[in-house]
């Protein structure tokens, strides 16, 4: 199995010119050599040490209940004091998965900020993004952190989710794909990266207590498989189980979720850690958590004091604490911990990772729409107006854990407070502004800005301009939902308004996820630039003025309506009050999701199935050139066909390949997808691998697929597709 996502992956990385191909684990001998060392660590280790390793405090001076961390604790997420005695050093933990921290505005030492996960699952592109795993990765170790809480990989089931921004796609394999490589990316530097939230994490309203309910068969097909594909390509050192419930287990006390399928199933070696203040009672020991993380936000230090005492009288206890610390000890020595000590204070190039973001940026953007070729702007445009988003001082980013302050802190930080209690949370914008950016692009022209404030003078300006620029932006943030897919603070009047009076108008989204578009057919341009990360302002307008051809595809549909949806009303929206930790109000309080209202068809798969059409589907972007995608050939296991760019300037596209039917039955799943750049008039031979278990269906004994034929075809998007090219497959049954 492993075998055919690494043929995907080479095939990806060929056809993006990645280089060298990647070794999708370690080799065998190392980890043969980590679980000796850590067999030999753990015979080594005194009764009292098997507690050391089990649980983290929270190195802040903050939370319900603080701890007293040592001085060699890090401000940071969390703190596990080593065994020196034995050589096991300390975890140092950080968030995130889009740079290194914030933790409420503590750290003031700057970071690279990436573009945020739905821009990256916009490039569709492995080898980039494990880049920026391997940059951010650096800049932990640099810092004295040897544990990233990086590799977000939750599917977009719903597009409100506040945390839609941290991941990269609404697809198990794109995501899969893109977070293995990541996740290789981060720990390429003898550090120990999680990925997160396991499992089902789709919303942030009630998180705490949020029961998921659905089959097992679409939990295997959907979310599980972008984690099985994360874990077979990037090897975490751990995974951070989510503190949703799921089918009334609470994720990080799921014997299912933990034992059966991660460890069991998987195989799982590395270590279970928890999100922080997600366990509720030591029996998650027994139910396969192996790390209490921040044990003083929780009721009890569980995995320290009540296991000490369990182990003594309850084997089951007992064998459980030696096999938490033999996975933590894998995770310490597979990935190296032991041997490249994290060396606070050594030095970071912040302009080689800055140049770094910026070309993700770049990879990430999405030309929605572009009418009469408004794009690329002229660089003879005589006058300019730019209005709104704070495109005067910087560009946008996601709020909460994954919040990087960037290099000499953000340029704007606008505080969320007023009696919501949500004061440590601030929409902040990186240093990096478009006005300036499109100033130095257009230098002969009179670019004037309007802040939009007010319609009024935006509409004034716009009048007598040759192109008006709206940034119009959106935050979002983990443990807030968004109540909508609107853009707030009347940015759609203003976006109308100008439009009306400006028919050169261009938009540039920068949102942390799907918004609707009312004022589109009136626009001449939008661009989607995400939260673009530290150098977002250059990226944004490199692709304004053609000087990068726009090569992003959406990683998630943008839908028509809420209406569309599976859930037109997210649940406990409009019943609970706005709660960032998410807890409930009463401790009897309920709250489920009923995610078999779509199965594993998410977004485009439940269009699919249900004969909707998306504003923007998955898989869509416009080009400044033209590409075809021909001569598909598939034996169900692999395809080729032949990608050319039938424009006239180079670029580079997404190809995709979907399955759309098994016999009579409608089905649609990405099955492989290429990445490739071309001159103008060159063509190139793709090939890519299937993965049978994005043909199979999950059941009782395993994955089986049932013999027939199955229908697939090449797509612009996941509806645009091409001819079907159908195939007669075997039935075929397999354990995992
Ligand atoms: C988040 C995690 C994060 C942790 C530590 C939690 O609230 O859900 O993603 O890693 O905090 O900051």
């Amino acid at each position: 199995m492993l075998r055919s996502i690494m043929m995907a992956y080479l095939a990806t990385a060929l056809a993006t010119g990645a280089g060298a191909p990647l070794s999708a684990a370690p080799p065998r001998s190392d980890a043969d050599e980590a679980s000796a060392k850590a067999e030999a660590a753990l015979r080594a280790m005194r009764p009292e040490e098997k507690l050391a390793l089990t649980h983290s405090l929270m190195p802040l001076p903050i939370g319900p209940n603080p701890a007293t961390p040592p001085p060699e604790a890090i401000t940071g997420a969390g703190y596990v004091a080593g065994i020196p005695r034995l050589g096991i050093p300390a975890l140092t933990e950080t968030d995130a998965s889009l740079g290194i921290g914030y933790v409420f505005g503590l750290r003031k030492d700057g970071a690279t900020a990436l573009p945020s996960g739905l821009a990256q699952g916009a490039t569709w592109n492995p080898d980039m993004v494990r880049r920026g795993g391997a940059t951010i990765g650096f800049e932990a170790r640099a810092k004295g952190f040897n544990v990233l809480l990086g590799g977000g990989a939750n599917l977009m089931r719903d597009p409100r989710n506040g945390r839609t921004f941290e991941y990269f796609s609404e697809d198990p394999l794109l995501t899969g794909i893109l977070v293995g490589n990541a996740i290789q990316g981060i720990q390429s530097n003898n550090i120990i990266s999680t990925i997160k939230h396991y499992a089902l994490n789709g919303q942030e309203t009630g998180r705490k207590f949020v029961n998921v309910k659905i089959s097992d068969a679409a939990a295997r097909e959907s979310d599980l498989l972008a984690f099985q594909l994360g874990i077979e390509i990037g090897r975490p050192g751990a995974v951070m189980c989510a503190y949703n419930l799921v089918n009334d287990a609470p994720a990080c006390a799921s014997d299912y979720l933990l034992n059966t399928v991660l460890k069991r199933d998987w195989r799982y070696k590395g270590y279970v850690m928890s999100d922080w203040g997600a366990v509720t009672s030591l029996d998650a020991a027994l139910k396969g958590l192996d790390h209490q993380s921040a044990a003083e936000y929780d009721p009890a230090r569980f995995f320290e004091v009540d296991i000490a005492k369990a182990a003594k009288r309850d084997p089951r206890y007992a064998r459980r604490l030696d096999d938490m610390n033999r996975r933590i000890l894998w995770a310490i020595y597979a990935n190296g911990l032991d041997k490249q000590r994290a060396s606070r204070g050594a030095p970071i190039d912040f302009e080689a990772h800055g140049q770094l973001a910026l070309e993700m940026a770049k990879q990430g953007i999405v030309l929605l729409r572009n009418r009469q070729n408004a794009l690329p702007l002229a660089r003879t445009a005589k006058s300019i107006v730019v209005i709104g988003g704070y495109a005067d001082t910087g560009v946008l980013s996601g709020g909460g854990s994954t919040q990087v302050h960037g290099q000499d802190g953000p340029a704007a930080l606008i505080p969320i407070g007023g009696d919501s209690g949500l004061t440590a949370l601030s929409q902040q914008y990186h240093r990096s502004a478009p006005l300036a950016a499109i100033r130095k692009l257009a230098p002969a022209a009179d670019v004037k800005f309007r802040d939009g404030r007010y319609v009024a003078p935006a509409v004034h300006a716009a009048r007598s301009a040759d192109v008006a620029i709206i940034f119009a932006t959106k935050w979002s943030t983990e443990g807030i939902d968004q109540p909508d897919l609107t853009l707030p603070s009347g940015q759609d009047a203003l976006i109308e308004a100008v439009a009306a009076a400006n028919p050169n108008t261009i938009v540039v989204l920068e949102t942390g996820n799907p918004v609707l578009m009312p004022w589109l057919d009136k626009t001449a341009a939008v661009i989607e630039a995400w939260y673009p990360g530290a150098r977002g302002g250059e990226a944004i307008a490199s692709v304004l003025f053609g000087e990068t051809n726009p090569s992003g595809r959406l990683p998630v549909t943008f839908p028509a309506a809420v209406a569309d949806l599976p859930r037109p009303e997210l649940d406990g929206m409009n019943t609970l009050e706005t709660n960032f930790v998410g807890s409930p109000p009463t401790p009897d309080a309920k709250l489920s999701a009923n995610y078999d209202i779509e199965g594993s068809d998410i977004g485009y798969r439940w269009n699919a199935r249900t004969g909707r059409k998306a504003l923007f589907p998955f898989g869509f972007g416009l080009s400044y050139t033209s590409f075809s995608a021909t001569g598909l050939s598939t034996d169900g296991r692999k395809a080729s066909f032949t990608v050319k760019n039938i424009g006239k300037v180079a670029g580079a596209t997404v190809a995709q390949l979907y399955l759309v039917n098994r016999g009579a039955e409608q089905k649609q799943r990405l099955v492989g997808f290429a990445r490739v750049q071309l001159d103008a008039g060159e063509s190139r031979m793709v090939d890519v691998s299937i993965d049978p278990r994005l043909l199979a269906d999950w059941g009782q004994s395993g994955w089986s697929i049932p013999a027939g034929n199955f229908g697939f075809a090449l797509g612009e998007n996941a509806e645009r597709l091409g001819p079907v090219v159908t195939v007669r497959l075997p039935a075929r049954a397999w354990k995992d």
